[in-house]
């Protein structure tokens, strides 16, 4: 039996109380509860403003408990969960049906995934039950990558934030679901395509915004700050358009060297992880800042850049 910290055992003490707990994760902060427990979920889901028709991400500690939570595991997904958990990829399968409705929104499939965050692991091996946790932002704002923005967001609804520090990773976990045993990605993520095509091969990407879409994360307006946003490809002539505008600008790698501005590089050394990394920790940084608008830089379409490009577009509407 591994140590447990005063916190952890706070956390375990809560939560076995149906209490909701925010809990770090290398993608984002999440808001958990225990999913047996209705008192929980639906707390979950009225903490957050999120509607019921949104299905909650079920977190568990070791791939051996992933057969007491789905019926069926197609090999790909047998490949894909033996090369990247724990980490930032989430598996939607057939659901057990001991798995409750509230948090599969009534389908007959059920999102999971091993957080690789070494608090959360070992909140989750001194747990009896799994954890569904949302991303820990009311529905439709910007993720929490650090605990003062949950804290920020929820200090008056939660009773417990576990401080894992800074989120590593700093953007939600790809979503990859079955149709007839074949992959199809329904969240970019913070794993990339191209990592996941390096161990099964080519994958459909259904990320599209719809206004009924598989995975609901992909509602056309979610992730977005309060300031009105853009995003594009040559943000000096955008700041041209702006005059007498109080302007933030989200760029990569390269400065405008313009000190009228308010000004991110998510990057200094080019680095896409790191651009994922400090993505919503510099918009929740710019949001704070009363300014009129926020230009975005658009990135590369490869890799984590796409991912990115995604979770800007996003924020624009
Ligand atoms: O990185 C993450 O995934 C974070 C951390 C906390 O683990 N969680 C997260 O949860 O982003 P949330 O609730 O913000 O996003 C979950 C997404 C939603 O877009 C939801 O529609 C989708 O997962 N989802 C859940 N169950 C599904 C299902 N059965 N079929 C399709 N999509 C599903
Ligand atoms: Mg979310």
């Amino acid at each position: 039996m591994s140590i447990i910290s005063k916190d952890i055992q706070k956390a375990v003490q809560l939560l076995s109380n149906e209490e909701l707990v925010a809990i770090p994760t290398e993608t984002v902060y999440g808001l958990a509860g225990n999913i047996f427990s209705e008192k929980a979920i639906k707390s979950i889901f009225s903490t957050k403003k999120r509607p019921f028709f949104n299905p909650l991400i079920v977190h568990i500690p070791s791939v051996e408990v992933l057969d007491n939570i789905v019926n069926h595991i197609p090999n790909k997904a047998k490949l894909l969960a033996d090369a990247f958990w724990p980490g930032s990829m989430t598996l939607v399968l057939k659901k057990k049906s001991k798995i409750p409705d509230l948090i599969t929104a009534g389908k007959d499939t059920v999102a999971v995934r091993i957080p690789n965050h070494p608090l959360t692991l070992n909140l989750l091996e001194n747990l009896k039950f799994p954890l569904a946790a949302p991303s820990a932002n009311p529905f439709g704002s910007i993720s929490p990558t650090k605990p003062e923005h949950v804290a920020r967001y929820f200090k008056n609804d939660i009773e417990m934030v576990l401080d894992g520090g800074a989120c590593t990773n700093g953007i939600e976990s790809t979503i990859i679901g079955f149709e007839d045993d074949e992959p199809i990605i329904y969240r970019l993520g913070a794993l990339a395509l191209e990592e996941i095509e390096a161990v099964i091969g080519k994958i459909t990407v259904k990320n599209k915004k719809e206004h009924k879409p598989d995975a609901p994360g992909m509602l056309a307006r979610h992730y977005a700050p309060s300031t009105r946003t853009f995003l594009v490809d040559d943000v000096a002539s955008e700041v041209k358009k702006h005059p007498n505008k109080k302007v933030g600008v989200l760029v990569f790698y390269q400065s405008l060297n313009n000190d009228a501005l308010t000004e991110i590089i998510l990057s200094k050394k080019k680095s896409l992880q790191e651009a994922a990394t400090n993505l919503y920790s510099s918009l929740h940084e710019l949001d704070l800042q009363n300014l009129d608008i926020i230009i975005a830089e658009r990135f590369p379409n490869n890799d984590l850049g796409k991912s990115i490009n995604d979770r800007l577009q996003r924020a624009t509407f």
